[in-house]
């Protein structure tokens, strides 16, 4: 999202037929306005698949999924964005800006690059797959139990024992030194302006993207010499932590076990692959980033971390983990066995024994809980402290209310101390929140169902009819809608409505770049529902958001009030109470007014 301008999207949209489209990957059967189908994104006997031909959506009544045609594209072939972009533009004849046609120079850069790297692969193969040059490697890989394979498939090479060999290949083929140096693979020399090869002497694993492009190498001794690995810097179309090594080959099977294993290392990732466990990348030693998971949720919602045993018991590792969590991924956990890393443990105990291990693997919660009862003392107060604060940011993080509540259940019993106690802790650690993309950051433990209903109601009524937009915005700030979700999509409605765009379901949700927007539109704007006083509807709602608001802030107040009465805080206690008689008059207000409109 971003590259194209907002007007060419909705053209492709306005000139593209949702049932059409998904008519063309799956049947589709009439029924009333509507077309139904089996689900393709999940395993159903009886259609709960529906296309709206008038809203130009879709929306799945059994798993949630939905959205337009672009979302639609997206996770059926499992695409990026800009891809559904492309394939829809080219369907529709929509000619797109393209970022060739702004940036000729740059393009044609980023093409040379590609090439390069093609180029440098092929010479570095075919010093691994000759007799004589190759040796050191063969004798290396055949040591690490490598298969010719495994060879092929990841494209391993060689660099040979020289500084020019690269150099001289690429010279014979029109590259010159000062492009292998802008990819990263030459080096430029102190002495004169000569160039050398990055890569001597070293086994190389060329890294490719999802689509199977090569972007960078990796490259280690065939001994113990140091530095073990030397990696291609960034260049145009290489930036560290967005690609996750071995991707491009386990991305299917990612998809159908529906989980991903994660190791560290290139050799571990090959191992595994080569003993049949194929839902596997490597992070390739760096803590997971933002966009490496995002990657991963185009396959899959399930991560299982693989630690080895001097990585396992590190609180700071396992707080990295927090962001998966908030990235909406179920996080799982497996540690080895001391002295074994994934690579070895393959070849000890076969493919299958590693899958076996990964089957096992706890979820975050548990284990870390399991860690932190080892390391502390959990029959004093103060490992108690300890143990809680470790354990409250990832319990906060976790979206799914109920597991949420059985593990703080869960996580009171085992320390034995009072649960009321400490769900007021973990509002705290809410509070302190400094994500930026926090999905239900702001969801009260005790925000009743009534004010999600009413939530609900009004952003539905918003999308159907674009004039009371208006007069939700009057009342409501979009930072009163509690769920995170809805406030986005409240956030973009009333930037349409300021802005006086047209407000259609299908074409907002372009605008929103996560994939719980687009499911929720969907899912609302399919309820065959039908509001007959919308303003009346729209009237109560309001009430309802802002009474339970009051509601919450007078709760949290209270809390605050007898805090500052146990710490003799007077001045506070003050203060307090003052906002407290606000509160109490801004509510009396509201109901008197209901009163009114009542009668
Ligand atoms: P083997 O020793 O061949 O089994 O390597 P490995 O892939 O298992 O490596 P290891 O577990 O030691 O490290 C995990 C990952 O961290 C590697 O795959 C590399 O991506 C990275 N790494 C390890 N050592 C170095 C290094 O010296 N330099 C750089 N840049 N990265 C390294
Ligand atoms: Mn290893």
């Amino acid at each position: 999202m971003g590259l194209i301008p907002q007007n060419v999207l909705d053209d492709i949209l306005d000139k593209s037929d949702i049932v059409e489209l998904i008519a063309s990957y799956i049947p589709l059967k009439k029924s009333g306005r509507n077309f139904k189908a089996n689900c393709p994104f999940h395993h159903e006997k009886t259609p709960s698949f529906t296309v709206s031909p008038d809203k130009q959506i879709y929306h799945c009544f059994g798993c949630g999924a939905g959205g337009n045609a672009f979302n639609f594209l997206m996770k059926y072939e499992r695409v990026e964005f800009i891809d559904a972009v492309k394939v829809l533009a080219h369907k529709t004849n929509v000619m797109l800006p393209s970022v060739e046609e702004r940036l000729p120079e740059e393009s044609s850069f980023i093409k040379d690059l590609y090439k390069i790297n093609e180029l440098a692969a092929s010479y570095y193969t075919s010093n691994l797959l000759n007799q004589d040059t190759g040796k050191p490697a063969h004798t290396y890989l055949a040591r690490r139990n490598v298969s010719k394979e495994s060879i092929v498939k990841f494209r391993l090479g060689y660099s040979i024992n020289a500084w020019d060999g690269l150099l001289k290949y690429a010279r014979q083929r029109g590259v010159s030194p000062d492009i292998l140096n802008k990819a990263g693979l030459a080096l430029p020399s102190s002495k004169d302006n000569s160039f050398y090869d990055r890569f001597r002497h070293r086994l190389i694993f060329p890294i490719f993207d999802s689509k199977d492009k090569i972007i960078a190498f990796g490259a280690r001794v065939l001994d113990d010499s140091l530095p073990k690995y030397v990696n291609s810097p960034e260049t145009p179309i290489y930036t560290k932590g967005r690609h996750l090594y071995g991707l491009n080959l386990a991305k299917s099977a990612i998809a159908q076990a529906d989980y991903v294993i994660i190791v560290e290392g290139y050799m571990d990732m090959i191992s595994a692959y080569q003993g049949g466990v194929e839902n596997i990348v490597a992070s390739c030693g760096t803590a997971l980033t933002t966009e490496q998971i995002r990657l991963l949720k185009r396959f899959t919602n399930e991560v299982v971390m693989v630690y080895d045993a001097d990585q396992a018991g590190q609180m700071a590792s396992l707080r990295n983990l927090d962001i998966l969590i908030t990235e909406g991924l179920s996080v799982r956990l497996v540690s080895l066995p001391t002295g074994e890393d994934p690579d070895s443990y393959v070849n000890k105990f076969g493919g299958s024994g590693f899958r076996k291990l990964v089957e096992n693997a706890k979820d975050l919660f548990s284990y870390k809980l399991d860690l932190l009862l080892q390391k502390y003392k959990k029959n004093t107060p103060e490992g108690k402290t300890k143990i809680v604060s470790e354990m409250l940011p990832t319990l906060s993080r976790i979206p799914n209310a109920v597991l949420k509540s059985s593990y703080l259940k869960k996580l009171a019993q085992d320390l034995d101390i009072d649960e009321e106690a400490l769900k007021i802790e973990l509002q705290k650690v809410r509070g302190a929140y400094s994500y930026s993309y926090e999905p239900d950051t702001k969801q009260k433990l005790d925000s009743s169902g009534v004010m999600k209903v009413a939530e609900r109601i009004l952003v539905t009524l918003m999308l159907e009819d674009s004039k009371l937009v208006g007069n939700v915005m009057k009342e409501l700030d979009y930072e009163a809608f509690q769920d995170g979700t809805i406030r986005k999509i409240v956030k973009v409605l009333y930037d349409f409505y300021r802005e006086g765009k047209d407000i259609t379901p299908n074409k907002i949700i372009s605008y929103l770049d996560d994939e719980s927007s687009p499911e929720l539109i969907s899912e609302l704007i399919s309820d065959t529902h039908i509001y007959n006083d919308k303003e009346k509807n729209l009237r109560d709602c309001i009430k309802w958001v802002k009474h339970s608001l009051l509601k919450d802030r007078l709760k949290i107040l209270q809390t605050e009030i007898r805090a500052a009465e146990v710490n003799n805080d007077h001045a506070r206690l003050k203060e307090l109470l003052n906002q407290y008689s606000t509160l109490i008059k801004e509510r009396n207000f509201i109901c008197a007014e209901e009163k009114r409109s009542e009668n």
